[in-house]
């Protein structure tokens, strides 16, 4: 059985990548300091798993406990998700992001060349491609130029891997430009738990548990069919099946490639506010309020290059995110 560490293995999409990979026959290790996560998420994917896993508080700058865990538990391979990715804290507190951001990244790769371990799975952000030059956007569309240092750490990830696999042939790393997950595990057991919730999904099921009075609908005066941001939102478990996809392309595959984790086709803020009134059945309050700086107003994938690479392409509908989401908020209205 080949061994995965997963970096952010308590975060949300790391801990739904945890689930994959268990049900796909791999053992999991998550390393996480659980600075923006709750130890309660192991104790779930325990349950609805009924697999176990092993669990290491550890901080991933630290280039010591990342070598001992890959002694300990002989990794094969690496999915990196742990990170920082508040954009607007990322604006005020851009030396944190850079230091946290990047040196987990450079003390993961020099562990891993130490020890021999030559596969990486990197959760990059579609927000590396800035403000779109065309629709859909593929992985040849231009990076940089990001609104928030956010954003850029990821461009400068990018670059790092990029060299380090120039400099180390026989490596293998896929770089996986999520666009927007949202949605929740099927069992209601695991979703997203922010401290303080930034993007959609999270603000619209605070709405809808009472602990929001309203949705601020951040601009309507884009230029999209209902004046309304629009993005490429994808299922959490889709997501989470693509990390294992790129793994199993990473088995015969060498080198660097970007791919896209992404519907393919874009959706506006008030068609997710109508999927989720129709998923529980009755009306959700928004209230209109100015655009949010740096807000683009469309942004969705093409998401071919994923297909034609992994044969992976997204299997659930906005009515599956809408519904599995509320089912997570719902028996978890505060979280774990
Ligand atoms: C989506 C749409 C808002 C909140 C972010 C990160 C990106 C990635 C995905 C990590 C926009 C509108 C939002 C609200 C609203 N994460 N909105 N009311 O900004 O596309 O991307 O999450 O990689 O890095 O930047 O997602 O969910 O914040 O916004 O109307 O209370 O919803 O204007 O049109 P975004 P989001």
């Amino acid at each position: 059985m080949k061994n995965i560490l997963v970096t952010g293995g308590a975060g949300y999409v790391g801990s739904h990548v945890i689930v994959s990979l268990l049900e796909q026959g791999y053992g999991a290790v998550s390393a996480d300091n659980l600075s923006n996560a709750a130890p309660e998420v192991y104790n779930r994917l325990r349950g609805l798993t009924g697999k176990d896993f092993a669990v290491v508080d550890a901080d991933v700058c630290d280039e010591t406990a990342l070598a001992r865990i890959i002694k300990d538990y002989d990794i094969w391979a690496v999915i990196h998700c742990a990170g920082y990715k508040a954009v607007p804290e990322s604006i005020g507190k851009p030396l944190k992001y850079y230091e946290n951001n990047l040196n987990s990244t450079i003390a993961l790769c020099k562990v891993m060349r130490d020890a021999g371990v030559t596969r990486m799975v990197f959760s990059s952000s579609a927000t590396v491609y800035g403000s779109p030059q065309f629709l859909p956007i593929t992985e040849r569309h231009p990076t940089g130029n990001c609104a928030n240092p956010y954003g850029t750490s990821k461009v400068m990830n990018e670059q790092i891997l990029t060299d380090t696999v120039a400099a180390y042939p026989d490596w293998g790393v896929v770089l996986l430009r999520y666009f927007n997950p949202i949605g929740a595990h099927p069992s209601g057991q695991i979703g997203d738990s922010p401290k303080i919730p930034l993007n959609i999904m999270p603000y619209l099921l605070q709405v809808m548990t009472g602990r929001l009075p309203v949705l601020p609908v951040t601009g309507n005066d884009y230029d999209t069919p209902d004046g309304t941001g629009v993005r490429d939102y994808l299922h959490i478990c889709d997501l989470a099946e693509g990390h294992v996809a790129a793994l199993k392309y990473l088995e015969t595959f060498t080198g660097v490639e970007a791919v896209n984790l992404g519907a393919g086709q874009g959706t506006s803020v008030l068609e997710i506010v109508r999927a989720m009134e129709n998923a529980i059945g009755k009306p959700i309050p928004t209230e209109v309020r100015p655009r949010r700086p740096g807000d683009v107003a469309a942004m969705w994938a093409d998401a071919g290059k994923a297909k034609e690479l992994f044969g992976w392409e997204t299997k659930r509908s906005l009515e599956d995110m809408c519904a599995d989401a509320w089912r997570w908020a719902s028996q978890n209205p505060d979280g774990y």
